[in-house]
Protein backbone atom coordinates (compact mmCIF):
# COMPACT_ATOMS: atom_id res chain seq x y z
CA UNK A 1 0.00 0.00 0.00
CA UNK A 2 1.18 3.29 -0.39
CA UNK A 3 2.84 4.94 2.88
CA UNK A 4 3.28 8.43 4.13
CA UNK A 5 6.45 9.10 5.19
CA UNK A 6 6.05 12.81 6.59
CA UNK A 7 5.35 16.25 5.65
CA UNK A 8 7.50 19.49 5.01
CA UNK A 9 6.45 23.11 5.31
CA UNK A 10 8.68 25.44 3.54
CA UNK A 11 7.80 28.98 1.91
CA UNK A 12 7.26 29.83 -1.55
CA UNK A 13 7.36 33.48 -2.17
CA UNK A 14 9.20 33.99 -5.90
CA UNK A 15 11.75 36.02 -4.52
CA UNK A 16 13.30 32.61 -3.79
CA UNK A 17 13.17 31.94 -7.28
CA UNK A 18 15.20 34.52 -8.36
CA UNK A 19 17.36 34.16 -5.41
CA UNK A 20 18.23 30.64 -6.58
CA UNK A 21 18.32 32.19 -10.54
CA UNK A 22 21.07 34.19 -9.17
CA UNK A 23 23.30 32.32 -7.55
CA UNK A 24 22.00 34.22 -3.83
CA UNK A 25 22.10 31.38 -1.70
CA UNK A 26 24.98 32.40 0.62
CA UNK A 27 24.82 36.15 0.92
CA UNK A 28 23.89 37.67 4.11
CA UNK A 29 20.29 38.37 3.47
CA UNK A 30 19.40 34.69 2.03
CA UNK A 31 21.86 32.44 3.95
CA UNK A 32 19.86 32.52 7.32
CA UNK A 33 16.86 31.45 4.82
CA UNK A 34 18.41 28.51 2.57
CA UNK A 35 20.35 27.47 5.68
CA UNK A 36 17.20 25.56 6.75
CA UNK A 37 17.40 23.28 3.52
CA UNK A 38 20.50 20.85 3.38
CA UNK A 39 18.86 18.74 5.81
CA UNK A 40 15.72 18.46 4.14
CA UNK A 41 17.97 17.87 1.22
CA UNK A 42 19.57 15.09 3.09
CA UNK A 43 16.40 13.22 4.44
CA UNK A 44 15.06 13.05 0.46
CA UNK A 45 17.77 11.63 -0.62
CA UNK A 46 18.17 9.40 2.32
CA UNK A 47 14.30 8.65 2.42
CA UNK A 48 13.44 8.46 -1.51
CA UNK A 49 9.91 9.16 -1.97
CA UNK A 50 8.13 8.26 -5.08
CA UNK A 51 5.64 10.89 -4.68
CA UNK A 52 5.09 14.31 -3.68
CA UNK A 53 1.79 16.21 -2.73
CA UNK A 54 2.29 19.68 -3.00
CA UNK A 55 -0.64 21.91 -0.84
CA UNK A 56 -0.42 25.48 -2.65
CA UNK A 57 -2.42 28.15 -3.60
CA UNK A 58 -2.42 29.30 -7.45
CA UNK A 59 -1.48 33.46 -7.43
CA UNK A 60 -3.51 33.79 -10.50
CA UNK A 61 -1.36 32.00 -13.55
CA UNK A 62 -3.84 28.80 -13.83
CA UNK A 63 -6.88 30.42 -12.03
CA UNK A 64 -7.76 34.08 -12.42
CA UNK A 65 -10.47 35.69 -10.69
CA UNK A 66 -13.19 34.89 -12.73
CA UNK A 67 -12.81 31.23 -12.20
CA UNK A 68 -11.77 30.03 -8.70
CA UNK A 69 -12.57 27.15 -7.88
CA UNK A 70 -12.13 26.42 -4.38
CA UNK A 71 -9.93 23.38 -4.18
CA UNK A 72 -8.20 21.58 -7.27
CA UNK A 73 -6.56 18.43 -7.75
CA UNK A 74 -4.16 17.33 -10.71
CA UNK A 75 -4.73 14.88 -12.60
CA UNK A 76 -2.45 15.13 -15.33
CA UNK A 77 0.77 13.31 -16.77
CA UNK A 78 3.11 16.42 -16.29
CA UNK A 79 2.72 20.01 -15.56
CA UNK A 80 4.44 23.33 -16.86
CA UNK A 81 5.23 26.40 -15.25
CA UNK A 82 4.98 29.76 -17.20
CA UNK A 83 6.30 33.37 -17.22
CA UNK A 84 4.62 34.75 -14.10
CA UNK A 85 6.43 38.24 -14.00
CA UNK A 86 9.07 39.09 -11.13
CA UNK A 87 11.54 38.26 -13.65
CA UNK A 88 12.19 34.56 -12.26
CA UNK A 89 12.62 31.83 -14.84
CA UNK A 90 10.49 29.37 -15.53
CA UNK A 91 11.71 25.61 -14.58
CA UNK A 92 11.55 22.23 -16.73
CA UNK A 93 8.05 20.24 -16.73
CA UNK A 94 7.02 18.11 -13.86
CA UNK A 95 5.96 14.66 -13.60
CA UNK A 96 2.56 13.74 -12.62
CA UNK A 97 0.93 10.45 -11.05
CA UNK A 98 -2.24 10.81 -12.79
CA UNK A 99 -3.45 7.09 -11.49
CA UNK A 100 -3.13 8.17 -7.82
CA UNK A 101 -4.33 11.82 -8.79
CA UNK A 102 -7.41 9.69 -9.85
CA UNK A 103 -7.91 7.72 -6.94
CA UNK A 104 -7.80 10.35 -4.67
CA UNK A 105 -9.90 12.62 -6.32
CA UNK A 106 -12.47 9.85 -6.42
CA UNK A 107 -12.36 8.70 -2.76
CA UNK A 108 -11.91 12.72 -2.00
CA UNK A 109 -15.73 13.42 -4.18
CA UNK A 110 -16.95 9.65 -2.51
CA UNK A 111 -16.15 11.69 1.24
CA UNK A 112 -18.14 14.36 0.19
CA UNK A 113 -15.16 17.26 -1.13
CA UNK A 114 -16.49 18.41 -4.38
CA UNK A 115 -12.79 18.82 -5.80
CA UNK A 116 -11.73 20.76 -9.51
CA UNK A 117 -10.47 17.68 -11.28
CA UNK A 118 -7.52 19.15 -13.15
CA UNK A 119 -6.21 17.33 -16.43
CA UNK A 120 -4.76 20.19 -17.89
CA UNK A 121 -2.78 22.62 -15.54
CA UNK A 122 0.11 25.29 -15.44
CA UNK A 123 1.74 25.61 -11.64
CA UNK A 124 3.08 28.72 -10.53
CA UNK A 125 5.68 29.98 -7.75
CA UNK A 126 3.43 28.14 -5.03
CA UNK A 127 4.76 24.94 -6.53
CA UNK A 128 7.76 25.90 -8.39
CA UNK A 129 9.39 27.70 -5.70
CA UNK A 130 9.15 24.78 -3.12
CA UNK A 131 10.33 22.16 -5.55
CA UNK A 132 13.46 24.28 -6.69
CA UNK A 133 14.19 24.34 -2.80
CA UNK A 134 13.70 20.85 -2.07
CA UNK A 135 15.49 19.62 -5.13
CA UNK A 136 18.23 21.60 -6.03
CA UNK A 137 19.08 22.65 -9.60
CA UNK A 138 15.41 21.49 -10.47
CA UNK A 139 17.02 17.84 -9.65
CA UNK A 140 13.01 16.54 -9.51
CA UNK A 141 12.83 14.66 -12.51
CA UNK A 142 12.39 11.22 -10.42
CA UNK A 143 9.79 12.67 -8.31
CA UNK A 144 5.92 12.49 -9.13
CA UNK A 145 3.81 15.32 -8.27
CA UNK A 146 0.30 15.83 -7.62
CA UNK A 147 -0.75 19.62 -7.10
CA UNK A 148 -3.41 20.21 -4.46
CA UNK A 149 -4.16 24.15 -5.15
CA UNK A 150 -6.70 25.48 -2.64
CA UNK A 151 -8.14 29.34 -2.78
CA UNK A 152 -6.32 31.96 -0.35
CA UNK A 153 -6.73 34.60 -3.16
CA UNK A 154 -10.51 35.68 -3.63
CA UNK A 155 -13.12 35.26 -0.76
CA UNK A 156 -15.48 33.29 -0.12
CA UNK A 157 -12.01 31.04 1.50
CA UNK A 158 -12.60 28.03 2.62
CA UNK A 159 -12.27 27.50 6.58
CA UNK A 160 -8.97 26.26 8.30
CA UNK A 161 -11.21 23.58 9.47
CA UNK A 162 -12.22 23.01 6.15
CA UNK A 163 -8.64 21.96 5.12
CA UNK A 164 -7.76 20.02 7.74
CA UNK A 165 -10.56 17.97 7.07
CA UNK A 166 -10.29 17.90 3.82
CA UNK A 167 -6.28 16.81 3.96
CA UNK A 168 -7.54 13.84 6.74
CA UNK A 169 -9.37 12.37 3.42
CA UNK A 170 -6.48 12.74 1.07
CA UNK A 171 -4.22 11.24 3.61
CA UNK A 172 -6.68 8.17 4.22
CA UNK A 173 -6.94 8.10 0.24
CA UNK A 174 -3.15 7.68 0.03
CA UNK A 175 -3.20 5.00 2.46
CA UNK A 176 -5.65 2.89 0.68
CA UNK A 177 -3.91 3.33 -2.83
CA UNK A 178 -2.87 -0.36 -3.93
CA UNK A 179 0.90 -0.01 -4.67
CA UNK A 180 3.35 0.69 -2.64
CA UNK A 181 4.92 4.08 -3.04
CA UNK A 182 6.83 6.52 -0.63
CA UNK A 183 4.44 10.18 -0.57
CA UNK A 184 5.79 13.20 1.25
CA UNK A 185 3.70 16.17 1.57
CA UNK A 186 4.02 19.58 1.24
CA UNK A 187 2.78 22.76 3.02
CA UNK A 188 3.70 25.82 1.34
CA UNK A 189 3.57 29.01 1.56
CA UNK A 190 3.01 31.78 4.89
CA UNK A 191 3.73 32.39 7.47
CA UNK A 192 2.06 35.60 8.35
CA UNK A 193 2.22 38.81 5.77
CA UNK A 194 0.22 41.45 3.61
CA UNK A 195 1.04 42.57 0.49
CA UNK A 196 -1.07 45.38 0.09
CA UNK A 197 -3.26 48.02 1.72
CA UNK A 198 -2.21 50.03 5.02
CA UNK A 199 -0.57 47.03 6.72
CA UNK A 200 2.03 46.32 3.78
CA UNK A 201 4.99 44.50 5.53
CA UNK A 202 2.66 43.56 8.61
CA UNK A 203 4.42 40.26 10.22
CA UNK A 204 3.33 39.06 13.24
CA UNK A 205 6.70 36.60 14.43
CA UNK A 206 3.99 35.40 18.08
CA UNK A 207 1.47 34.47 15.70
CA UNK A 208 3.87 32.60 13.54
CA UNK A 209 5.83 30.87 16.56
CA UNK A 210 2.58 30.25 17.86
CA UNK A 211 1.03 28.00 14.26
CA UNK A 212 4.59 26.66 13.50
CA UNK A 213 3.95 24.96 17.18
CA UNK A 214 0.24 24.21 17.05
CA UNK A 215 0.61 22.43 13.40
CA UNK A 216 2.17 19.71 15.23
CA UNK A 217 1.18 19.42 19.02
CA UNK A 218 -2.46 20.48 18.57
CA UNK A 219 -3.83 21.75 14.85
CA UNK A 220 -7.12 21.23 16.40
CA UNK A 221 -6.87 24.79 17.76
CA UNK A 222 -5.73 26.23 14.77
CA UNK A 223 -9.05 25.23 12.81
CA UNK A 224 -11.04 26.99 15.78
CA UNK A 225 -9.76 30.30 13.82
CA UNK A 226 -11.77 31.68 11.02
CA UNK A 227 -9.77 33.47 8.13
CA UNK A 228 -10.88 36.58 9.46
CA UNK A 229 -9.01 35.59 12.35
CA UNK A 230 -6.06 34.61 10.34
CA UNK A 231 -6.31 38.50 8.47
CA UNK A 232 -6.42 40.15 11.73
CA UNK A 233 -3.33 38.26 13.25
CA UNK A 234 -1.51 37.39 10.46
CA UNK A 235 -2.11 40.08 7.96
CA UNK A 236 -4.04 39.57 4.52
CA UNK A 237 -2.37 36.94 3.18
CA UNK A 238 -1.78 35.13 6.43
CA UNK A 239 -4.71 32.74 5.05
CA UNK A 240 -2.16 30.69 3.15
CA UNK A 241 -1.53 28.40 6.45
CA UNK A 242 -4.74 27.24 5.22
CA UNK A 243 -2.30 25.11 2.97
CA UNK A 244 -0.10 23.97 5.94
CA UNK A 245 -3.40 22.32 7.34
CA UNK A 246 -4.25 20.68 4.48
CA UNK A 247 -0.92 19.16 4.88
CA UNK A 248 -1.27 18.66 8.23
CA UNK A 249 -4.90 16.80 8.53
CA UNK A 250 -3.32 13.86 5.96
CA UNK A 251 -0.22 13.00 8.36
CA UNK A 252 -0.97 11.30 11.27
CA UNK A 253 -0.80 11.98 15.54
CA UNK A 254 2.57 10.01 15.47
CA UNK A 255 5.20 12.68 14.77
CA UNK A 256 8.37 13.55 14.78
CA UNK A 257 9.52 17.37 13.91
CA UNK A 258 13.50 16.49 12.60
CA UNK A 259 13.73 19.97 11.68
CA UNK A 260 12.52 23.20 12.46
CA UNK A 261 13.75 26.68 11.19
CA UNK A 262 12.14 30.48 11.48
CA UNK A 263 13.57 33.65 9.75
CA UNK A 264 12.17 36.58 8.93
CA UNK A 265 11.72 38.96 6.86
CA UNK A 266 12.02 37.25 3.77
CA UNK A 267 10.44 39.58 1.39
CA UNK A 268 7.35 40.29 3.29
CA UNK A 269 6.82 37.02 5.12
CA UNK A 270 7.90 35.15 8.05
CA UNK A 271 9.05 31.65 6.55
CA UNK A 272 9.15 28.36 8.75
CA UNK A 273 10.49 25.88 7.78
CA UNK A 274 9.98 22.50 9.49
CA UNK A 275 10.91 18.48 8.22
CA UNK A 276 8.29 16.50 9.82
CA UNK A 277 8.60 12.63 10.02
CA UNK A 278 5.88 10.10 10.36
CA UNK A 279 7.25 7.70 13.26
CA UNK A 280 6.16 4.34 11.24
CA UNK A 281 4.14 1.81 13.66
C1 LIG B 1 5.21 37.15 -1.38
C2 LIG B 1 4.63 36.14 -0.63
C3 LIG B 1 3.76 35.23 -1.22
O1 LIG B 1 3.14 34.22 -0.55
C4 LIG B 1 3.49 35.31 -2.54
O2 LIG B 1 2.69 34.38 -3.07
C5 LIG B 1 4.05 36.33 -3.30
C6 LIG B 1 4.90 37.24 -2.71
C7 LIG B 1 6.16 38.11 -0.79
O3 LIG B 1 6.34 38.16 0.42
O4 LIG B 1 6.81 38.83 -1.54
FE1 LIG C 1 1.74 33.10 -1.76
Amino acid sequence: MAKIIGGITTSHIPLIGKAIAEGSQQTPYWKPFFDAYPPIHAWLEEEQPDVAIVFYNDHGLEFFLDKKPTFAIGAAEEYHNADEGWGINTIPPIKGAPELSWHICNQLVENEFDITICQEMKVDHGLTVPMQLMWPNNSYGHMKVIPVCINVEQHPMPSPKRCFDMGKALGDAIRSFDKDLKVVILGTGGLSHQLDGERAGFINTEFDRYCMDKIISEPEALTKLSIRDLIIEAGSQGPELILWLGMRGALSNNLEVLHSNYHYPISNTGAGTMLIQEQQP
